[in-house]
């Protein structure tokens, strides 16, 4: 197995504020690495840190490449979508007007997406600002998927969202991972359990664990110590914000 990002090395501060001290860590050129770690712990800023949205240094090299020095706009032309931890739908465009914003290339997987979200396609011509969490996350993961991109960063897809969302979220990322290798910020561990086969873990702006993620998140003491839970409960501290 290749490796399709390498980071090493890489700090990254918000203001005057170091969120991220000198993590290294790689993701393969398949399927789904997971970073987990507790609230505030910096799994956000990790991969703003790499998309150059925040102040890093270090180096991060995507595909034999060396990125760090290029602007957001060049990395993601280089084929790093993002799916961010706030959704950032446009409420007031409809899903379809949404979907076209994100389309970079001239044959975007359009038949793909609407395979993996039925539900959009209904929907296309619906305000995104009515959409319910779970559809907006939807429209959010639809958007990366449209382009053909060598890497997904997408961050805490299942947060808030009721269980059969949860699901159905977490089958589209199974789906697309076979197809894109992903690199899954998740504080729900079933999902972890589900998708992902290594993992990273995060704590005060550092990687303090890595290895295969059924057995970090079988270890209890090790699940306890760097993420506050039994790796058999949900880490999820957000609560659920909406029902099935
Ligand atoms: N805009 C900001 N200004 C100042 N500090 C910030 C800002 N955003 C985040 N931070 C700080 O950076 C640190 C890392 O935050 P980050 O959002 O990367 O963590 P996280 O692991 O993604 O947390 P969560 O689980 O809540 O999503 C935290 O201490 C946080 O308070
Ligand atoms: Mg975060």
């Amino acid at each position: 197995m290749s490796t399709i990002l390498e980071v090493a090395g890489m700090s990254a501060s918000i203001g005057s504020q170091q969120v991220v001290e000198s993590v290294s860590f790689s993701v393969p050129d398949t399927g789904i690495t997971a970073v987990l770690g507790r609230n505030g712990v910096g799994k956000t800023s990790t991969l703003r840190g790499i998309l150059g949205l925040i102040k890093r240094k270090g180096e991060v090299t995507l595909a034999g490449e060396r990125i760090d020095g290029l602007p957001t706009h060049r990395i993601v032309q280089r084929g790093v979508g993002y799916v961010p931890e706030d959704r950032e739908v446009f409420a007031s465009l409809t899903v379809a007007e949404n979907l076209a914003l994100a389309e970079r290339q001239a044959n975007p997987r359009r038949d793909f997406v609407a395979h993996l979200f039925p539900d959009l396609v209904e929907r296309r011509a619906q305000m995104a600002g009515t959409l319910s969490g779970g559809q907006q996350q939807m429209v959010s993961v639809a958007r990366a998927l449209l382009n053909d991109n060598r890497l997904l960063l997408v961050d805490e897809p299942t947060k808030g969202l009721a269980p059969r969302i949860v699901n159905e979220v977490a089958g589209a990322l199974e789906e697309a991972s076979r197809t894109v290798p992903i690199l899954l910020v998740e504080q729900n561990l079933e999902v972890v359990k589900r998708l992902a086969k290594d993992a990273i873990v995060i704590d005060g702006g550092r990687v303090v664990h890595r290895g295969d993620a059924r057995e970090i998140l079988g270890d209890e003491e090790l699940t306890r110590r760097l993420l506050g839970v039994h790796g058999d409960a949900p880490a999820d501290g957000h609560g659920t914000e909406e029902r099935a």
